[in-house]
């Protein structure tokens, strides 16, 4: 048994106000207060996706990953612990969290990862988007995908391929810069391409962006337009990816981090699915905007 999706992600970031605008104003997600002075972030029907806390790091606090149920939850926590992961249910955790079963550890690049089941649903409040998007691609595929850096991407894949059950669904090998060669690992869990990213480099940040995914591609093109107007920078411009075929471009969060707003990305079916390798992270565009290398993807 395998983790099912990227259920949600907590950012821990210094300027809550900012994040804010950003959220509602250019994003076009939902935003509700949070009672730690920070924000909770909602894409679909259930209660929150992403937890924007005023801890001021500006990165990646955490991630969650839903499991079917308590048998999952308890095989998962009991395969890590076998690898040497020391592995803690915490009640309180799972309540703030709003989910039913919750146990975490340390996972690569001393990422803080949740396992949990029993999100909660708020089907009796529904998303609705205050800039009229008129929907994002969650339905058994998790929020979006995250890229993470980590710098040993050996324990990385070793974490997510072989205890969470995480399958291959490609490579892409590129040189960000002449004459380095990175290798990016995209890995699946669901029919989403990929939900998480590997990226085998140190980088100021653990995430590099996380992705969310218009249903509809118009929704790409507002999202454009909201953040020319805002002054948002754009860390890539539109472009098509090879392995994922997502139409989207890059923004760069108040946190300094990105975020992808996409539409359009494949899906894997694990029965016909073989791993391939790509050279370039883009069919076209993604031109980049700002000064560092991009991970592409
Ligand atoms: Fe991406």
């Amino acid at each position: 048994m395998s983790v099912r999706a990227l259920g949600y992600a907590g950012f821990s970031v210094k300027d809550v106000a900012a994040w804010r605008g950003f959220a509602e104003g250019v994003l076009g997600v939902a935003v509700e207060e949070a009672e730690d002075g920070g924000l909770r972030l909602r894409v679909d029907d259930r209660a929150w996706r992403i937890a924007v806390e005023p801890t001021g790091a500006d990165d990646l606090a955490y991630l969650g990953f839903e499991v079917e149920g308590p048998a999952a939850l308890k095989e998962l926590a009991a395969r890590l612990v076998s690898a040497g992961y020391t592995v803690e249910a915490d009640d309180d955790l799972a309540a703030k969290r709003g989910v039913i079963a919750l146990s975490r550890c340390i996972g690569p690049a001393g990422i803080p990862v949740e396992f949990y089941w029993g999100g909660t649903q708020a089907g009796e409040r529904p998303f609705v988007s205050p800039q009229g998007v008129r929907g994002f691609v969650t339905d058994g595929q998790g929020f979006g995908h995250v890229v993470l850096a980590t710098p040993d991407i050996a324990q990385a894949r070793r974490f997510f391929e072989d205890l969470l059950g995480f399958r291959l669904s490609d490579v892409i090998d590129f040189a960000p810069v002449p004459g380095i060669s990175l290798r990016l690992v995209f890995l699946h869990c669901n029919p989403r391409h990929h939900t998480v990213a590997l990226a085998p480099m140190p980088a100021p940040k653990r995430l590099h962006h996380f992705m969310l995914q218009a249903a509809d591609f118009d929704d790409v093109g507002r999202a454009m337009d909201r953040a020319r107007k805002a002054g948002t920078p754009f860390a890539n411009g539109l472009g098509k990816h090879t392995n994922d075929e997502m139409v989207s471009f890059y923004l760069v969060t108040p946190s300094g981090f990105e975020v992808e707003f996409g539409f359009g990305g494949r899906e894997i079916d694990d029965a016909t699915w073989v791993p391939g390798r790509h050279t370039a992270t883009s069919t076209w565009g993604h031109e980049r905007l700002v000064g560092a290398p991009g991970a592409g993807e």
